[in-house]
Parts: structure tokens; sequence; C-alpha cells
């Protein structure tokens, strides 16, 4: 194939990544799927010359850099890294742990941190490379009860990225955020949602009715991950790729609720924010 490239995605083993995997080997580019299972990913990608499977919890930076010495002595050259694996937290703020604070922003946050801070100096050294982090809709707009710790995680995703952008822009690596809207994987299973603990009983009523929701959406997201993984492979291809990619009607509504949302701020207080500035008499004044 004309385009052949060197994928590498975290969490390839199930859900998204899964998805994304199975769609890069079927457009003919080779691909280094990783995860904490890597069994898992055998028996869920099979058998290919194009496919290098390595364990990589992303918590674990001597994992990321041995994924990453892996995939150059295999492959020779990464070419679009995929930061997709990530776990739900969810709960009141005030009843998740800091402890489990510290768990969501390991995996979603400071694990995406890992694998680039490992793969930058490959795709630096090649003067061009993609790299792609799925964030969310709640790394967009926040403000759903539940989502405290998922949200800061994937708000710190997309600063971190939007100024990564401007870092390594001049080397010829390009960055986009995905911001899914709500997709069918296995997100909202016991597998990758911890829910808080009751322990304050001001959120007794409150609770059940939002378990209940969160419960009630696996298997229900209206998203089809099989047709995002053909959208990132569209974008992926694109010159040059988008800076953010909205995936979903969704998450397009929740986009235009925050301009919406974004425009009311400004307009609020416009003046007083406006008026922040020394004045000019005074500042002339200092300088004398
Ligand atoms: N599905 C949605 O509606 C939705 C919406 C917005 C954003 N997203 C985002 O989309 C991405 C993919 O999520 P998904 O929906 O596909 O969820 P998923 O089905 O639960 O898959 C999560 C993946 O992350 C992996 N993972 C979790 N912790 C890990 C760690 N420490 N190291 C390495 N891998 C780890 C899991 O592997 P194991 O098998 O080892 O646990 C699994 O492969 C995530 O970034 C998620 O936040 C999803």
């Amino acid at each position: 194939m004309a385009d052949k490239r060197v994928w590498f995605i975290t969490g390839a083993g199930r859900g998204m990544g899964a998805e994304f995997a199975k769609a890069v080997l079927a457009a003919g580019h080779q691909l280094v799927a990783t995860g904490r299972d890597t069994d898992r990913l055998t028996s869920v990608l099979g058998p290919s010359d194009d496919l290098l499977a390595v364990k990589l919890d992303v918590t674990k930076r001597a994992d990321a850099d041995a994924a990453v010495k892996a995939a150059v002595e295999r492959f020779g050259r990464i070419d679009v890294l995929v930061n997709n694996a990530a776990s739900f937290y969810a709960g009141f703020f005030e009843e998740l742990t800091p402890e489990q604070m510290d768990r969501q922003l390991a995996t979603s946050l400071v694990g995406p941190m890992n694998v680039t801070r490992a793969v930058l100096p490959v795709m630096r050294r090649q003067r061009a490379g993609h790299v792609i982090s799925i964030s969310s809709a709640a790394g967009l707009a926040a403000g759903y009860e539940f989502c405290t710790a998922y949200a800061a995680s994937k708000f710190g995703l997309e600063g971190w990225m939007e100024s990564l952008r401007a870092e390594v822009g001049p080397f010829g690596i390009h960055t986009t955020i995905v911001n899914p809207g709500f997709f069918r994987t296995e997100l909202l299973t016991e597998q990758s949602t911890s829910y808080a603990e009751p322990s304050v009983a001001d959120y007794d009523e409150r609770r059940a009715p939002l378990l209940e929701y969160w419960n009630s959406q696996n298997g229900k997201q209206p998203g089809d991950p099989a047709k995002l993984a053909r959208a990132l492979l569209t974008i992926a291809s694109q010159s040059p790729p988008p800076r953010r990619f909205l995936a979903g009607a969704d998450v397009i509504v929740t986009a235009e609720q925050k301009i919406a949302a974004l425009k009311e701020d400004i307009e609020y207080d416009r003046e007083l924010s406006t008026s922040l500035d020394f004045d000019a008499a005074a500042t002339l004044g200092a300088a004398r």
C-alpha cells in the first residue's frame, strides 16, 4: 500500500481501542497494539505480520519506554500514536476518595503523558508524527453530577494537548484531540467504571437516580465505535489533520452549548472584565 504507516494504540484489547486496532490492520497499516493483557490483544486482533502486541499499563513509565523500544525495533518508526486507554471513576466529589481521584488522573491524564513522553523522541527524530488523544464530551463541557474526577482528567488532557501542539508542531508533529459523545463500548461496565462508596448522607436522595442513569446507559449509547474507527483513519490521513475532531451528533450539541455559554459569560460582566488594567496615569506615575 502507498501510505503504509505505523500506528501505536493504547488500551487496544477492548472497547474503542480494539475497534481502532482492527480498522488500522484492515486498512493495511502496521500496528503496535498495547494493553495490560497481551493474550487478550492477540486473541482479539489475531495473528498478523503487521501486528506487534506489547504489554503496556499506561500508569507505568517503564512499560511505556519498553513498548516504544519494542515498536521501533520491530517497525523502525512510529507515525501515529493514539492515547485511548482510560477509566471512569464516577461519584460525587465528596464521596470519591483521594485515592480514587489519584487513580483517575493516573490512568486518564498522566497515562497519556507517560506514553507520549516515550514516543516523542522517535517522532522528533523522524521530524514527523501525529499524536491523537481521546478526550470526551466531558473534556469539552463539564457540569454533570458524578463526573468531577473524569472531567478533571479530560480537561487536563485537553490543556496538556493544546499546549503540546505549540511545542511539537515545529518538528512536523501534529496533534488531534478527539471528543467522543456516547459510544457503545465497555466503558460503563464494571471492568471500566468504579463508583464511589456512599458516605455523605446529604447526597442520599440524589445518588440512586444517578447510579440508575449511568447503569442504564450501558449498551444503549448511540455511537458505533467501528464507525468512529473509520473516522479516525480518515482524520489521520487529512493534511494537515484536524486540531480537534468532534465525534458524534451529541457532542456537536455539547460544543454548541459550550460556545453559547462562553458568549454568555463574556457578556455577563464584559465591562468589569475589561476594566482591570492599570490606569494609564498610574502607569505613567510609576514610570517616573
Ligand atoms: N465510550 C464512550 O462513550 C466514551 C465517550 C467519551 C470518551 N471515551 C473515551 O474513549 C476512550 C476509550 O474508552 P472506551 O469507551 O473504549 O472504554 P472501554 O471499553 O472501557 O476500554 C477502556 C480501555 O482502556 C484500557 N485501560 C484502562 N486502564 C488502563 C491502563 N492503566 N493501562 C492500559 N490500558 C488501560 C482498558 O484495558 P483493560 O482491558 O486492561 O482494562 C481498555 O482497553 C477512553 O479514553 C474514554 O475516556 C469513551
